[in-house]
């Protein structure tokens, strides 16, 4: 079985979904998801991975009228495209070799219900021509049913980590079907700009945890507290549910100082407060290191991380320069190293080059091959990152 793919979940999820957060800034987003959820309106949810987005599409399907019928969830990503199409329309028997019977899709399972597109900007462009068919019409085509057509009622949510309207742009995904699945467009904030939710979160799972391996909770501390709080969660919550797992179960009754937290909790993220006495907000790390981990740490790219904030004009090109030279430090100066280093496939190392020279971001590589090699000279043209010059 294909993890993910059309988890069916009939009456709602198998585990009830809470969504927990008291920051402003959640509290926001749920506002928004409240009006929108009594509705029938296709709603889009981003945010960075992690963050809660099928969290949110869970709340909004029990709270619509069609709660009472299925919440499917079919994620896009990762799925050949023939499995996916046969997944989301079904096919007929005899239709391709494993056919041996006619198989139902997730559309139509879902009917009356609601359907979550996760990751759907993964989506190739067929697959999104035929969801865009659908969802212009409500008819279904099993794979080999010739011109038998079905109907369906499902509302559409679609979830995606990818600046959706940037991948427009770069004709990676359809305009047309982007304004249809657009109608409502929640984002989720990440758990760095929602630091009144940090200790909520935790202790609501240190008990969770606690509860679920029949084993005494812990307390927080308010030292440990603060570390968390300062820390800047390039996993988000995912990543503070794994840390909450991890301490319940090692320290379980005890109290959690910290001491207890996980190194790169501690190490990097000094409260600023402890830090230098004088009370203030607790230290935010510089936004170029917080990209620099998405990457590097969270397996995130950099057309995501770094291209399509800075094209919408989110980013300063000094942070885009100040990135590059984290990379560069790290590849000891080689461009070439940083597709792995910053996720992207070496076939765009062109363009990557490219995007960094038209808006001069590009950064010397020298300096880094020197620090790499103490007295060492440059030989002339070595490393020159000019597009399509051999570099590394
Ligand atoms: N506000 C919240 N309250 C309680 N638990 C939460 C909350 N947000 C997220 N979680 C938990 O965090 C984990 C990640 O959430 P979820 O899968 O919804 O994130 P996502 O944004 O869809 O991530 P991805 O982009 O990787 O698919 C889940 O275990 C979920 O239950
Ligand atoms: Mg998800």
């Amino acid at each position: 079985m294909l993890p993910r793919v059309g988890v069916l979940r009939e009456g709602g999820p198998v585990e009830t979904p809470v969504l927990l957060g008291r920051s402003r800034a959640m509290l926001e987003v749920l506002e928004e998801a409240h009006y929108a959820a009594p509705t029938e309106s296709k709603v889009l949810i981003t945010g960075e991975s992690g963050v809660g987005k099928e969290v949110l599409a869970h709340v909004i399907h029990q709270r619509s009228p069609r709660a009472r019928r299925p919440m499917i969830t079919i994620n896009c990503a990762g799925v050949p495209e023939t499995l996916l199409e046969s997944e989301l329309f079904g096919h007929t028997r005899g239709s391709f070799t494993d056919a041996h019977r006619d198989k139902r899709g997730l559309l139509e399972l879902a009917d009356g219900g609601t359907v979550l597109l996760d990751e759907v900007g993964e989506m190739s462009m067929r697959m999104q021509s035929m969801l865009l068919r659908f969802l212009e019409n409500g008819e279904i085509q099993r794979i080999g049913s010739e011109g038998h057509r079905i109907s369906a009622d499902v509302r559409v949510i679609a979830a995606t980590n990818r600046d959706l309207f940037e991948r427009t742009r770069e004709k990676e995904f359809r305009e047309d079907l982007y304004y249809r699945l657009n109608v409502v467009h929640l984002v989720m904030p990440p758990l760095r700009a929602r630091q009144d939710d940090i200790r909520l979160l935790f202790e609501h799972f240190l008990r969770v945890l606690g509860e679920q391996y029949k084993l005494p909770i812990c307390q927080l501390a308010d030292d440990a507290v603060e570390h968390l709080e300062a820390y800047h969660w390039p996993g988000n919550i995912r990543e503070l549910k794994n840390i909450a797992e991890r301490v319940a179960v090692r320290y379980a009754g005890q109290q959690l100082t910290a001491r207890e937290l996980p190194r790169n909790i501690t190490t990097r993220n000094a409260p600023a407060h402890g830090a230098n006495g004088n009370g203030s907000a607790p230290a935010v790390p510089p936004l170029a290191d917080v990209l620099y981990d998405r990457m590097t740490r969270n397996g995130e790219s950099f057309w995501t991380v770094v291209f399509a904030p800075f094209m919408s004009r989110d980013l300063t090109r000094e942070t885009v320069r100040a990135v590059v030279r984290r990379g560069l430090e790290c590849t000891k100066g080689n461009y070439r190293l940083m597709a792995p280093l910053f996720n992207f496939p070496a076939t765009d190392y062109k363009r990557f080059l490219n995007f960094l020279q038209k808006h001069d971001c590009h950064v010397p590589f020298q300096h880094f091959r020197l620090i790499a090699r103490p007295g060492a000279r440059p030989e002339r043209g070595e490393g020159a990152a000019t597009p399509g010059a051999k570099v590394g």
